[in-house]
């Protein structure tokens, strides 16, 4: 079993990654019901939660049968993100979680996300910050370093877990590596291995296939994973991921109807949470993923991401089952 705080998982827990615009509560929900163990918002601005913005406090929803859930908070200002944390704490989540690797140029410009790594002291400050204002569990996701000549992650581990944070997730990749290349995963094993080393340690990067999963744990023997890009459109996983794990074999592949009623679901519950002109709006971007590998799809796929009413694209998973069968694997 892996701790963290008073959060029982199971061993070698499974990590749905925070993904902007992706980990929203009907994505959630998928990846829940196919065996996450532990998730996360997408990351939110501190400075916009404090501001109250729309956009900020939507991402604050979270819901009880997903628990246990983290939200995920940025900012490069020490009372700014203790604030955010206190305004996080008022809608109960399982854990709060500092986001230290977000690469995007807008994000490090103000001396947040990946920008942190580039100042050791700061982070541990703003660490620091967030642990002293909360009495959740705080943990934190970051990279190796900021660039290959600067890999600090070592001393990132020891002086973040001095600071009281419960776990460490580390994406095996630098930020000036974006998302170009492999993750190393060796540098993740390193802080495993620290004896100083107490608290449960997430690898991620590149996690795609239960194969890997299972390579990676005996190879690196991190505690869990975190998967992000992989379940995007493939939220079986998950199980397919513990099950291999558990048995040595694979599960069956979703079949095209595991894929229709993927989407159909998660279009109907982005439109009990945001309305349904939102919920079909930002549902659209998954389809492709949900559907990749089907042949001579891009007919269905178009109507799919035109069509403005939901029966008619509820029509249009009716049409695909049809014709590709419901016993049909891709
Ligand atoms: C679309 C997208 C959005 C992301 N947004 C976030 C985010 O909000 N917070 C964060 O810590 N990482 C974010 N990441 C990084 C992922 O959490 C993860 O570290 C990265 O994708 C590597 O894992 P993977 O190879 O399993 O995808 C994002 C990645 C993607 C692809």
């Amino acid at each position: 079993m892996v701790k963290i705080g008073k959060i029982e998982l199971p061993e070698f827990p499974l990590l749905l990654a925070p993904m902007e615009d992706v980990s929203d509560p009907p994505f959630r929900r998928l990846c829940k019901i196919h065996g996450a163990d532990l998730m996360f918002s997408e990351f939110i601005s501190s400075e916009g939660l404090i501001r109250d913005a729309m956009k900020s406090r939507q991402k604050l929803d979270i819901f009880d049968y997903e628990r246990p859930v983290g939200i995920q908070i940025f900012g490069g200002d020490e009372e700014a993100m203790a604030m955010s944390a206190r305004i996080v704490e008022t809608v109960n989540p399982d854990l709060v979680d500092i986001n230290f690797g977000c690469p995007v140029k807008k994000v490090v410009c103000k001396g947040a996300g990946a920008g942190v790594l580039k100042d050791i002291d700061l982070m541990v400050r703003l660490t620091k910050a967030v642990v002293n204002s909360t009495s959740l569990p705080v943990t934190v996701k970051t990279r190796l370093g900021w660039d290959d000549s600067s890999i600090n992650i070592d001393e990132v581990a020891e002086r973040l877990q001095d600071t009281g944070i419960q776990a460490l997730s580390i994406h095996g990749r630098t930020r000036a590596q974006m998302y170009k290349g492999e993750a190393d995963w060796s540098h993740i094993a390193r802080v495993k291995n620290n004896p100083r080393i107490f608290i449960p340690i997430f690898g991620n990067g590149d996690i795609d296939s239960p194969e890997k999963a299972v390579e990676y744990k005996n190879r690196y023997g991190v505690d869990g994973v975190m998967i992000g890009r992989a379940a995007i459109g493939y939220p079986w996983i998950f199980n397919e991921i513990k099950h291999f794990v558990k048995t040595g074999q694979h599960l069956p592949e979703p079949m095209v109807q595991d894929r229709v009623e993927a989407a159909r679901n998660h279009l109907t519950w982005a439109m009990e949470w945001k309305g349904e002109r939102v919920g079909i709006v930002e549902t659209r971007r998954h389809y492709a993923n949900y559907f990749k590998g089907i042949p001579n799809f891009k007919e269905y796929r178009q109507k799919m991401v035109t069509l403005d009413a939901a029966q008619d694209i509820y029509d249009v998973f009716d049409e695909v089952l049809h014709k590709y069968g419901e016993g049909q694997t891709v």
